[in-house]
């Protein structure tokens, strides 16, 4: 059982996680993901909706993952091979765990967004490995939205870190993208934001209710961040980048 860590029990609607360590943004100037992030930003639609509470509760969890997800070389195999077995131990528990709380009632066009299959096959290219970093207890309606927007916003990462397997020289790692350009072309995040705000609004108004959106946000980003802490802990990667 996945136990109850402080990364998931957020004060004040923000996310709370230990200090950032070190690291550096997959050889991308750091500029380049804050102009992206205030261009995306000022073309919001919902700046006082559920969407924007979100991004501003796990903003900075997010600046702590994508340090963390920098140290890994995507065009190197090995190196892309642990990126990949470290989402797949949060995803996959985290898959499983909105299928347990019925997804597909709530976001009929689940089959197009799970991604477990295109990563598992990403992984047997690779010769990677999947453990799971938790078995997740049960989400309520709140806490599947959270886990939702973190799983569906990771998209516009993965947009990134595709540009950036793909200029491996090694062909197994090219071939091994299913997982990073998932649903490209499909517009998943937009219609993904028109659906949630269509049901926060169906939240009772009371902080409780928003909460566990939130509570459910930074309990999968804290997956995402245990799978890569466990996983540089005993296998660093880029080792001139962990400073
Ligand atoms: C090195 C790794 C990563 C990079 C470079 C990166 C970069 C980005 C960029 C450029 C955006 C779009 C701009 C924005 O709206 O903020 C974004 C959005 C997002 N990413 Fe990441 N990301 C990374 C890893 C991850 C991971 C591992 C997760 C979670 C599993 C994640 C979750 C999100 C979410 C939820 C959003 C949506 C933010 C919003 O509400 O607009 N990212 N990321």
């Amino acid at each position: 059982m996945y136990g109850r860590t402080p990364e998931q029990t957020p004060s004040m609607g923000v996310c709370f996680h230990p200090a950032a360590n070190g690291g550096s943004t997959i050889g991308l100037d750091p500029m380049t993901i804050s102009a992206l992030r205030m261009r995306r930003q000022s073309r919001s639609n919902h700046p006082l909706g559920m969407h924007a509470r979100l991004r501003q509760a796990t903003a900075q969890t997010h600046a702590m993952l994508d340090k963390q997800f920098g140290r890994f070389d995507l065009r190197q195999r090995s190196e892309y091979r642990q990126f990949l077995e470290v989402s797949a131990a949060a995803l996959l528990p985290l898959e499983e765990a909105l299928v347990q709380a019925g997804v597909e009632h709530i976001f009929p066009d689940w089959p197009l967004r799970s991604r477990s299959s295109a990563i598992l096959d990403d992984l047997a290219r690779l010769g990677g490995t999947v453990a799971p970093v938790a078995v997740l207890p049960p989400l309520n309606f709140g806490q599947l939205l959270g886990t939702m927007y973190v799983l569906e916003g990771s998209r516009l990462g993965a947009q990134i870190l595709l540009k950036r397997a793909s200029q491996s020289d090694d062909p197994v790692v090219a071939a091994a993208t299913a997982y990073l350009s998932h649903g490209t072309g499909q517009h998943l995040w937009r219609s993904f934001l028109v659906m949630l705000e269509r049901h926060a609004a169906t939240l009772n108004r009371t902080i409780s209710k928003e909460q566990d959106v939130i509570n459910g946000a930074c309990q999968a980003f804290a997956l995402f961040e245990q799978a890569a802490a466990k996983s540089l802990a005993a296998s660093p990667a880029n080792p001139a980048q962990a400073r």
